[in-house]
C-alpha cells in the first residue's frame, strides 16, 4: 500500500467498482444510519447493497438494530442523485478500532462523495428538548478526543492532509440551512427540528446523572456515542458534513439524589417513607422512537438530498 496508515484503498475501491453498475459508482451525498435508521435505505431506487463484510477494511457491525452493509442508489426526482448509506456504523465500543471506524467514511470521500450527513440516536440532556425531536448538530463537545482517544491520533492519513485539523466550523452552515428549509417545504414546520450541541461519549454504559449533570452544565444539549469519529474523518477529508440527532430518551439528572439516610430517619421515626423512583434507559426504548421516527428522518434527509443536488 502507499499511504502511510496500510489502509485498503485500492483493494477496497476496485470490490466496489466491479460490483456497481456505472451509475451508482460516483455517488454525490454519503448518509450514515444510526440505531434504528437503516429504514433510510427505502428512500433508494435501484439499490445494490454491499456487505461490510466482502469489503477489504471494513469492521462488522454488532450493535441491534444496525445492518452491516453499504447500500448504493439513487435518489430524487429525474436520474436521481447517486448516493451512498452505511446501513449500521461501526463503533468504538465494539472493540473496532478508530481508524476502522472511519474507514467507510474515508472510502466514501474516494467514491467521490461531497456532503456526508450522519444521523445517530441520542440522549437529551436539555430538558427543553423532547423525545422524538431531531437535532440539528451545530457543536460537539468530544471528552475521547480531549483525552488522548482522538480518532485522528497517529501518523498522519496522507501527504495533503492538515496536521492540526480546525473545527470552529465542523458542521456546515449550509447544510443546516437545507436541513431547516427541507423541514419547511416537508410542512413538518422549523419546529420539528432544533439545534444543539452534541457530547460524544464512549459507552458503551449509559451516563450516570453525575456525568449527564457535568454534560448539561459543560453546554451540551444532547449525548450519544458515535458520530464524532465520522465527522473528524469528514472534515479531514475535506467533505461538508450534517448531523442529525434523533432523541430517543431524556437523560436522567435529577436536581436531588435519593436520600437513603432521610429514608431510615423517617423509618425510625416512625413516620411513613416516601421512596424516589429511579427511572433508567434502555436500548430497547432508542430503537422504538429509531421506528417511529424512522420516515420523518427518511423523508428529510431524501428532502435534504434533493436539495443538495439542486443547488
Ligand atoms: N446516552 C448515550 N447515548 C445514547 C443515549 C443516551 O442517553 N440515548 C441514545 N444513545
Amino acid at each position: 500500500h502507499t499511504d502511510p496508515l496500510s489502509l485498503p484503498f485500492e483493494e477496497t475501491l476496485a470490490t466496489l467498482a466491479s460490483l456497481l453498475p456505472e451509475k451508482l459508482r460516483r455517488p454525490q451525498v454519503g448518509i450514515v444510519c444510526g440505531s434504528g435508521l437503516s429504514t433510510l435505505a427505502a428512500a433508494l431506487r435501484e439499490v445494490v447493497e454491499v456487505p461490510y463484510a466482502s469489503l477489504p477494511g471494513f469492521g462488522k457491525s454488532t450493535v441491534p438494530g444496525h445492518k452491516s452493509s453499504l447500500a448504493f442508489g439513487l435518489i430524487g426526482p429525474g436520474e436521481g442523485t447517486p448516493v451512498v448509506a452505511m446501513l449500521g456504523r461501526l463503533h468504538p465500543y465494539e472493540g473496532h478500532k478508530l481508524a476502522t471506524v472511519v474507514y467507510p467514511i474515508r472510502v466514501m470521500a474516494r467514491l467521490g462523495v461531497k456532503n456526508l450527513i450522519i444521523t445517530n440516536a441520542a440522549g437529551a440532556l436539555n430538558p427543553n428538548i423532547a423525545v422524538g425531536t431531531i437535532v440539528v448538530v451545530q457543536d460537539h463537545l468530544a471528552l475521547p478526543n480531549m483525552t488522548g482517544m482522538n480518532p485522528l491520533l497517529g501518523p498522519p492519513i496522507g501527504l495533503n492532509y492538515p496536521r492540526f485539523l480546525p473545527l470552529s466550523s465542523a458542521y456546515s452552515t449550509s447544510l443546516r440551512r437545507l436541513a431547516f428549509l427541507s423541514a419547511h417545504k416537508l410542512k413538518l414546520g422549523l419546529d420539528a427540528l432544533a439545534e444543539g450541541v452534541y457530547a460524544w461519549v464512549s459507552g458503551p454504559t449509559y451516563e450516570t446523572p453525575a456525568e449527564g449533570r457535568m454534560l448539561r452544565n459543560a453546554g451540551a444539549d444532547v449525548v450519544g456515542m458515535s458520530t464524532v469519529p465520522e465527522v473528524l474523518a469528514g472534515k479531514e477529508e475535506g467533505l461538508e458534513v450534517l448531523v442529525l440527532s434523533l432523541v430517543t430518551n431524556m437523560v436522567v439528572i435529577p436536581n436531588k439524589y435519593r436520600s437513603i439516610k432521610e429514608e431510615v430517619e423517617a423509618e425510625l421515626a416512625g413516620k411513613p417513607v416516601v421512596k424516589q423512583v429511579e427511572e433508567t434507559v434502555s436500548h430497547e426504548e432508542v430503537l422504538m422512537i429509531g421506528k417511529q421516527k424512522a420516515e420523518v428522518m427518511k423523508n428529510l434527509v431524501e428532502k435534504i438530498v434533493e436539495l443538495i443536488a439542486s443547488g
